[in-house]
């Protein structure tokens, strides 16, 4: 029933999605009922070759969707948005569903170059990147989890001489976008109340959350907000979710206001280059590629370049902005000489642990998500398919390998899965990662099917890496993939944090709440470790390296850094150095990344980003949230 419940999904979502420029109205349909008014169809434009607009926003991803909305507030200024992908539809509306989109044309599909301390194990022995080319971008492909990181993260950004950015700048941008749905949270000065973007936790309670609460306990952490005035502790995820299914950047930001006059997209168009004026260094314009057909737009006032950490990286550099001496080697012009690329900064997370519990219905391999009664739970907005992304309790705790002094910032983060990768008999989950099958096999199959159903997972992140890595063009195409050199584990002390990481992880299950279900590692060796003693920290460091797998969290390419900064690309308002017309608003900006996962940053600086165009031009910004 499981399998053939997967398979339709499967081929529902690739079928739809093979003639998608078709169909793009068609699945929409399939989206399910009641829907919230607010939410519908977003009507495709096609503008003029030489047409003009005041702004031209490209991609319609995290940060791209609250760009276009804040902008086309004004009511005389007209915004085109160009997005690569088209609708989201049904399947990607299931929150657990998450790891299936990766393997649909949704997924830019990215892969890194080898790596010498990552991935070694993996398909291809490359690390996957997957990335959402789809309205709402990796909002779409996300677990859902809306987390913001330590206040010092926003801080440390301020110290860096970016001016506007420390913690309290900041804070109000967060909840500028978000409409709480937690109760006991609505008071809170930490949230908002009636933005665009539904924060909620899933109506789902997982039988492992409780053992989860009591082993913080036991362990001596609070469980509590961790997006209110403290981080360490232990938690429910909070997350981008409206009535248990998945609230995307797109479904907030701009579904509601997809009858704007004033705002145009154009889907299934994919910018190839943005028009920069070598002598007066200004940004004109666009050229973008739909259906085979090129077409230029041009910018009265600017261009936003929102495409995500590779797509804007990528872009940039193929228009004449990034290293002289790079772009050079591929005969692009440089207009400005620029570190575009440099900065990759990601977290890692270690995923290879499979902990075995002794009474059945603890664990979701076990309730199969497929059957008949959890399906009908999902059509009310209830049940197990409501977890994003499979996540049940998160963690944040402070290693003895950390390089803060300050106590209260994290460096691991656990992520309790309510399964496991051992569970994944049908191999939906090794596609997301890239683990082989023959892994797979080697790994788990001395654990019987019983058991393998069995499992959960608890995963260490590595949230304060050091490691930086490089995004590099392959050619000066755009459709040519760039080469993504992460560098994991570069720098030793990252390696060894993640073991601590285990090691809490070891603790955790340590407690009495875990014992209680007789909970224990799964102990076959990882392939390629069996030489080292099992559960020794040189076995740890041989498991991680040999299948860490990313968070998908890359950031920092057009890191943001003040004038006279030889290592930024954008000012602290969000400006190209050197280029007028010009600006980049999305992940890539991030000058370090914070201890969260991404997207809840990247909204915030969407939206301040929108303030800091309006303030430029001129336009009175409402200060009401
Ligand atoms: C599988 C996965 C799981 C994740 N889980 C979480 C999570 O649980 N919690 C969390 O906070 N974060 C998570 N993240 C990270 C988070 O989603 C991203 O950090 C965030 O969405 C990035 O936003 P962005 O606007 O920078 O880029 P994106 O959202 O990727 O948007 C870029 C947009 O630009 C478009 N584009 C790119 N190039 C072009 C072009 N040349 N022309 C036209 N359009 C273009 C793309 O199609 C895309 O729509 C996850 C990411 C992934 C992929
Ligand atoms: C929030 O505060 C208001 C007014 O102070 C009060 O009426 C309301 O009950 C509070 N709600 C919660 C959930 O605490
Ligand atoms: C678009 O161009 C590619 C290669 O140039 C070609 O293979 C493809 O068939 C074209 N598609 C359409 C719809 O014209
Ligand atoms: C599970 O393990 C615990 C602790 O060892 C034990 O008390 C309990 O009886 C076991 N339950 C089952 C169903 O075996």
């Amino acid at each position: 029933m499981r399998w053939f419940f997967y398979l339709v999904c499967v081929s529902v979502v690739n079928a739809t999605f093979d003639s998608r420029r078709f169909l793009d109205y068609w699945t929409d349909l399939f989206r399910p009922l009641p829907r919230n008014p607010r939410e519908g169809f977003i009507p495709d434009y096609t503008p003029e070759n030489q047409e003009e607009f005041d702004f031209i926003v490209i991609g319609a991803g995290s940060a791209g969707a609250v760009i276009a909305n804040r902008l086309t507030e004004v009511p005389q200024w007209n915004v085109l948005l160009i997005e690569s992908g088209g609708n989201e539809n049904f399947f990607s509306d299931i929150p657990i569903f998450a790891s299936f989109l990766s393997l649909t044309p949704m997924n830019w599909g990215y892969i890194s170059m080898p790596e010498p301390r990552a991935c070694r194990d993996l398909r291809g022995k490359v690390c996957f990147l997957p990335r959402g080319r789809v309205l709402g971008g990796s909002s779409v492909l996300n677990f859902l989890i809306y987390q913001r990181g330590h206040p010092e993260d926003y801080n440390d950004w301020a110290r860096m001489g970016n001016e506007g950015w420390s913690y309290d700048q900041i804070l109000p941008y967060f909840k500028k976008s978000e409409n709480i749905g937690i109760k006991e949270l609505q008071n809170s000065s930490y949230h908002g109340v009636g933005g665009y973007l539904d924060i909620q936790y899933s109506p789902y309670h997982s039988p492992l959350e409780k053992p989860f609460r009591q082993a913080g306990e036991e362990l001596g952490y609070k469980w509590r907000d961790p997006n209110g005035e403290k981080l360490i502790g232990f938690s429910k995820p909070q997350a981008t979710m409206r009535k248990g299914r998945r609230c995307s950047s797109s479904k907030a930001f701009l579904e509601p206001i997809r009858f704007r006059p004033n705002l145009k997209v154009t889907k299934f168009s994919t910018a190839s280059k943005i028009l920069i004026d070598p002598h007066t260094k200004t940004a004109y314009g666009v050229e973008f590629t739909k259906r085979n057909k090129s077409i230029q737009v041009r910018a009265r006032r600017e261009v936003v370049s929102s495409a995500g950490s590779i797509g804007s990286a990528q872009l940039l550099m193929v228009s004449g902005v990034g290293p002289k001496d790079h772009l050079q080697e591929f005969g692009i012009n440089t207009i400005a000489d620029l570190p575009v690329g440099y900065n990759l900064q990601d977290h890692v997370t270690f995923s290879g642990n499979a902990f075995i519990v002794n009474q059945t219905g603890m664990t979701m391999n076990d309730l199969s998500a497929a059957s008949p009664f959890v399906a009908a739970a999902y059509m009310s907005g209830q049940g197990p398919l409501t977890l994003p992304g499979g996540a049940a309790g998160l963690a944040f705790v402070h290693t003895k390998f950390s390089r803060d002094q300050d106590l209260t910032r994290p460096d691991v983060e656990l992520v309790m899965g309510a399964g496991s990768l051992a569970g994944d008999a049908v191999g939906i989950l090794r596609s997301l990662l890239g683990v082989t099958d023959e892994w797979y096999w080697k790994t788990y199959s001395s654990l019987s099917f019983g058991a393998r159903q069995r499992t959960f997972s608890i995963n260490p992140v590595l949230i304060r890496p050091n490691s930086v890595g490089r995004l590099m063009l392959r050619s000066p195409n755009f459709a040519d993939h760039p080469k993504i050199h992460l560098n994991y584990f570069a720098d030793l002390n990252d390696l060894r944090t993640m073991v601590a990481g285990v090691r809490m992880v070891e603790k955790v299950i340590g407690t009495k709440a875990f014992q209680r279900f007789g909970t224990k590692l799964h102990t076959t060796p990882f392939p390629g470790c069996e030489s080292f003693v099992f559960d020794s920290d040189e076995y740890w460091e041989c498991a991680i390296m040999q299948t860490s797998i990313t968070l998908d969290h890359q950031v920092g390419t057009c890191k943001m850094a003040p004038e006279g900064d030889p290592t930024g690309v954008v000012s602290p308002r969000l400006q190209v150095h050197g280029i007028r017309g010009l600006r980049v608003a999305d992940a890539s900006i991030m000058p370090r990344i914070p201890a969260a996962h991404t997207h809840a940053a990247v909204l915030m600086i969407a939206e301040k980003a929108a303030d800091l165009i309006k303030e430029d031009w001129k336009i009175p910004i409402s200060k009401n949230y």
